[in-house]
């Protein structure tokens, strides 16, 4: 690979996604070179308009007379999300509450809809509110973790999952993209094993969605659960999506019973008697602001193309590969996510022991990743909006941090973020 930055400008100019850049407030001139699109994408420049006509409009003007255009946003962005994103039908996909609580109600209605199974599947490097998740469900119900260990560079062996599946086993809870490594998991696969257990299988698509295609009808999967506010661009805080295969909707019920859920909603009857649809897996009123943003993001992702956005990610994630064995293995930094490409998502890890020194010294100059624990940082360069040569000038500078000291009258300890 030709790592000249000259280099870099030509795969510039030939990206077919280049235009989208202008599309996101200060891609184009506040010179950050930001690289933690993983975390919380940037903000689309539709995205003021989009909230200022809900609140400025239907909230202030039409007030409560804008409920039928409001009580249909969960599953509008949802069938927006399914089919120009996650590869599901429309009536699959359903948005509103938060990924952890999504990821209990499925995980819950997936349990009850295993009787006489009572060991609950995770990993134990996955994210660490999926593990909450599945403990608090386990105690609740009297089952068992089975926490499968993984490499926290290359990801979960899928012998290593085969092996944990037996009659025992109700769900098994993965990330399709994990959190620290971007190490990708064979979506079909382990979904097939599961099935073949007699197991179910909620994913978590957080770091996946919008980054690499995870086709869910194609791959069979049945459960799903991902947040908006990274590679979808939703904001801080956007509700997550959580996704039942239609073939499956009627025969789970999630545990929170809610009105939003109800059949005849407004008919305010004695009892709970969830719609046979998606929205039974509904539970309060929908955070409408927030949708407003999630809808413009999920149309920037869906008019860009997954697949495009994959091939890009990949290509931005093999740069960050090679300027980092060139210029920053001599310093001591390693690669700490799967070196092949196509085992990757769309953000490459690299670990130093002064890793949180440098992450801090970084940003102090204009280039933001992340830190993970225990000594990584973590490049997430989004490829709706980041440029062949921010990479390459962010790890420039990294090299150069590397080469001058300068990370080293940084503080060595995280002070807790408030
Ligand atoms: C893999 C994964 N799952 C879940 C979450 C968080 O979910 P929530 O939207 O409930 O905060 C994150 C947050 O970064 C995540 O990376």
């Amino acid at each position: 690979m030709d790592l000249s930055r000259a280099a870099a400008e030509a795969l510039d100019a030939a990206d077919p996604l280049a235009a989208f850049r202008g599309r996101f407030v200060g891609a184009r001139e506040d010179g950050l070179l930001y690289l933690d699109g993983n975390s919380l994408g940037r903000m689309p420049v539709q995205t003021p308009a989009a909230l200022a006509w809900v609140v400025e409009e239907e909230w202030a003007r039409g007030l409560v007379r804008s409920w039928p255009s409001w009580i249909g946003a969960a599953t509008r962005v949802g069938d927006l999300l399914a089919e120009g994103v996650l590869g599901a039908r429309p009536g699959e996909v359903l948005m509103g509450d938060s990924t952890t609580v999504d990821l209990y109600k499925l995980l819950v209605a997936a349990a009850d809809a295993r009787p006489g199974r009572d060991v609950l599947v995770c990993c134990a490097d996955d994210f660490p509110t999926d593990r909450y998740v599945v403990a608090g469900v386990a105690q609740a119900r009297g089952m068992t973790v089975r926490e499968v260990p993984a490499d926290v560079d290359e990801g979960l062996d899928p012998a290593v999952l085969a092996a944990a599946l037996d009659k025992r086993v109700a769900v098994v809870v993965l990330s399709a993209v994990a959190y620290r490594s971007g190490a990708l998991a064979d979506v079909a696969a382990v979904t097939a094993a599961a099935r073949d257990a007699g197991a179910l299988v909620v994913w978590d698509l957080s770091h996946a969605a919008g980054a690499v295609p995870v086709d869910l009808a194609a791959n069979g999967v049945d459960l799903a659960v991902g947040c908006t506010y990274k590679y979808l661009n939703g904001g801080p805080g956007a509700p997550a999506f959580l996704y039942v295969r239609r073939e499956l909707q009627e025969r789970l019920r999630q545990p929170i019973w809610g009105w939003f859920g109800q059949r005849d909603q407004f008919a305010m009857g004695p009892a709970y008697d969830p719609v046979p649809g998606i929205e039974r897996f509904a539970v309060g009123t929908p955070p409408v602001l927030a949708l407003a943003a999630v809808e413009v993001g999920a149309r920037l992702v869906a008019e860009a193309g997954v697949d495009r956005l994959a091939a890009k990610g990949r290509a931005l994630g093999e740069l960050v590969v090679a300027l980092a064995d060139a210029w920053l293995a001599p310093h001591g930094v390693a690669l700490a996510s799967p070196r092949d490409p196509a085992r990757r998502g769309a953000h490459v890890t690299l670990a130093h022991p002064r890793a949180w020194q440098l992450t801090q010294a970084l940003v102090d100059r204009g280039v933001v990743p992340d830190f993970r624990t225990p000594d990584r940082v973590r490049f997430g360069p989004a490829p709706l909006y980041t440029r062949f040569v921010d990479v390459w000038d962010a790890m420039a500078c990294l090299r150069d941090v590397l080469a001058s000291g300068a990370h080293e009258g940084y503080p060595t300890v995280r002070a807790r973020v408030t």
